[in-house]
């Protein structure tokens, strides 16, 4: 039978005047009133919130095969979890990697099946230190699910281009806990998630406007809210060391600052080493772009800018999971015997 909030839920897809401009095909692709269509259940578990077909995780996989963006009549799910190897992973990665790879290799989302607790990291390394309550876990010593970090909106309208809060943030990226209009990222998305990918085809992050807050709608400062001390005045490590700086605002590298526009510098020739000036955007490598920048964007670009274009967490991990240690967006470890480019040199172009 339906829960008091479920019945809700079916009343308001009856009279509320909401815009359905996001997800694309009938309710049916996705929703279920009843849990019984055709004469079987829906989902053998019983109803599910919104009243849903699956979880996110169900249909965020694809079980089967390696193929990244499954397509149902007009609807095009994005797939973050394949059961094989992926052929084309999109811009977070895949947790496939976790489960073949191990704890290293991502973040363990723990409503994916075949997925267990991190056996080294007790908590998100670096987090704030407030956050240490019971209630705090789910999200701050383990990912319990896609929540933890995702505040979905499926029916927000974001065709943007710079997709902000009444677009659901970019990619829903948001506490569900205690997000605000503060914390909310903001940015342009690629159309296909970045399936295909090239200088001008590629999603946009928004920069930081104050390397040591929280609270600015950036890609690096929404991770920082998690793993917050790297970017503080002090941090105390997993193992208890208090690690003061008392100035800089990273421990580890530099985040949350543009590459300095100066020629006598190696960054200068970003993507282009030997060269005259910076080369074009490297979506192996992103920046973000500096907030005012972006506000005026109305799509992606191939330009870099030095003194305005940031380094930032996405320039060097991928969010989700890689085939790389730390999440890495490529093989740093294994440089240079494996043949593979190294996205460092790509900023640091004298080092090559
Ligand atoms: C492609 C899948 C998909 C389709 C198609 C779809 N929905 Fe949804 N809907 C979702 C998901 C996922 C949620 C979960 C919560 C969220 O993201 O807001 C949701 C949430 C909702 C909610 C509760 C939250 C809100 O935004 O009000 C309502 C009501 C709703 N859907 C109605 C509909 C109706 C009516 C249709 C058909 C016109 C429809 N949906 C088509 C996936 C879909
Ligand atoms: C019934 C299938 C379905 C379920 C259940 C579902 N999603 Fe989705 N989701 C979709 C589809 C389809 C899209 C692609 C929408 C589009 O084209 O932008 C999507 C898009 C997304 C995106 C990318 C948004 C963007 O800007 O492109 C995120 C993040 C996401 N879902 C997270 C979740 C989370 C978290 C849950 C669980 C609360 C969930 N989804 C449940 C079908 C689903
Ligand atoms: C909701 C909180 C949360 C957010 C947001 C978050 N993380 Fe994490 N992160 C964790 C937790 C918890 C762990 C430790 C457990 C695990 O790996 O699942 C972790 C682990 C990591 C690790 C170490 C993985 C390993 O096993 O060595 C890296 C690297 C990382 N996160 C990077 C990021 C980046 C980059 C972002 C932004 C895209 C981000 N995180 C956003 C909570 C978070
Ligand atoms: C459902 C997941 C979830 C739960 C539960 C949760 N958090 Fe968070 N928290 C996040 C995410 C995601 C971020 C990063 C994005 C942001 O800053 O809002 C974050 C960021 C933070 C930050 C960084 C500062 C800020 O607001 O940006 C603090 C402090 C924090 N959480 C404290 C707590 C405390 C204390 C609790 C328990 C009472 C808690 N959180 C429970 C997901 C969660
Ligand atoms: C540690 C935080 C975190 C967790 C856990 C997480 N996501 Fe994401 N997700 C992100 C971030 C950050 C992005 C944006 C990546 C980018 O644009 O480079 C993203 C992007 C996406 C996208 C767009 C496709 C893409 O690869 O860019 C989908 C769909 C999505 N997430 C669904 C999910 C689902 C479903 C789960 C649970 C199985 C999940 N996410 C768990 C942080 C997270
Ligand atoms: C220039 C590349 C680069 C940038 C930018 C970067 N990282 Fe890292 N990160 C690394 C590398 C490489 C490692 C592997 C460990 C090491 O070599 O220190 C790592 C390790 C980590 C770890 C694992 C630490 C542990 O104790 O296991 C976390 C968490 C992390 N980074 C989060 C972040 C966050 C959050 C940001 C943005 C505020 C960020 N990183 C920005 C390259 C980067
Ligand atoms: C997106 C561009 C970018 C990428 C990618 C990048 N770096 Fe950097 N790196 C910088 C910038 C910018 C600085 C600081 C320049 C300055 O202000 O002098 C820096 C500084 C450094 C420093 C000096 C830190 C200090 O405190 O003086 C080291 C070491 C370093 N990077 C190593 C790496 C390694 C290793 C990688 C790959 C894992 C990497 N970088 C990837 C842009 C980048």
């Amino acid at each position: 039978m339906f829960g008091a909030g479920r019945l809700i839920v079916a009343i308001a897809f009856f009279v509320c005047g909401v815009s359905y401009a996001r997800v694309r095909g009938p309710c049916s692709n996705c929703h279920t009133m009843h849990n019984y269509q055709n004469g079987e259940l829906v989902s053998p578990s019983g109803p599910r919130s919104y009243l849903l077909k699956d979880s996110c995780a169900g249909c965020h996989t694809n079980p089967n095969g390696g193929e990244t963006i499954v397509t149902i009549g007009v609807t095009r799910i994005p797939i973050v979890n394949n059961g094989v190897e992926p052929l084309q992973s999109l811009a977070g990665g895949n947790f496939y990697w976790v489960k073949v790879g191990g704890d290293r290799k991502g973040h363990n989302c723990l409503s994916i099946p075949g997925i267990s607790s991190d056996q080294t990291l007790t908590q998100a390394p670096g987090k704030p230190s407030s956050a240490s309550g019971p209630s705090c876990a789910n999200c701050h010593d383990q990912i319990s699910g896609c929540e933890s970090c995702h505040d979905p909106k499926h029916h927000a309208d974001d065709s943007g281009p710079v997709v902000g809060e009444s677009g659901g943030w970019y990619r829903y990226l948001n506490s569900s806990e205690h997000g605000s209009s503060t914390t909310g990222v903001k940015g342009i998305e690629d159309d296909d998630w970045e399936y295909t990918v090239s200088a001008t085809d590629h999603n946009e992050y928004n920069g930081c406007y104050n390397p040591y807050g929280n609270e600015d709608n950036s890609m690096s400062n929404y991770c920082a809210g998690c793993h917050q001390q790297f970017h503080g005045l002090s941090y105390t490590d997993t193992d208890g060391n208090v690690i003061y700086d008392g100035q800089s605002p990273w421990f580890r590298h530099p985040t949350h600052l543009p590459l300095p526009n100066d020629p006598s510098k190696e960054y200068y020739y970003y993507n282009n080493p030997g060269g005259t000036g910076p080369g074009s955007y490297n979506p192996l490598v992103p920046v973000a772009r500096d907030p005012t920048a972006l506000s005026s964007m109305t799509g992606p670009s191939a330009t870099v800018t030095p003194g305005s274009d940031q380094v930032m967490c996405l320039s060097c991990h991928r969010a989700h999971a890689s085939p790389y240690d730390h999440l890495l967006r490529w093989d740093y470890k294994g440089w240079p015997q494996n043949g593979q480019s190294n996205g460092c040199l790509v900023c640091h172009t004298a080092k090559n």
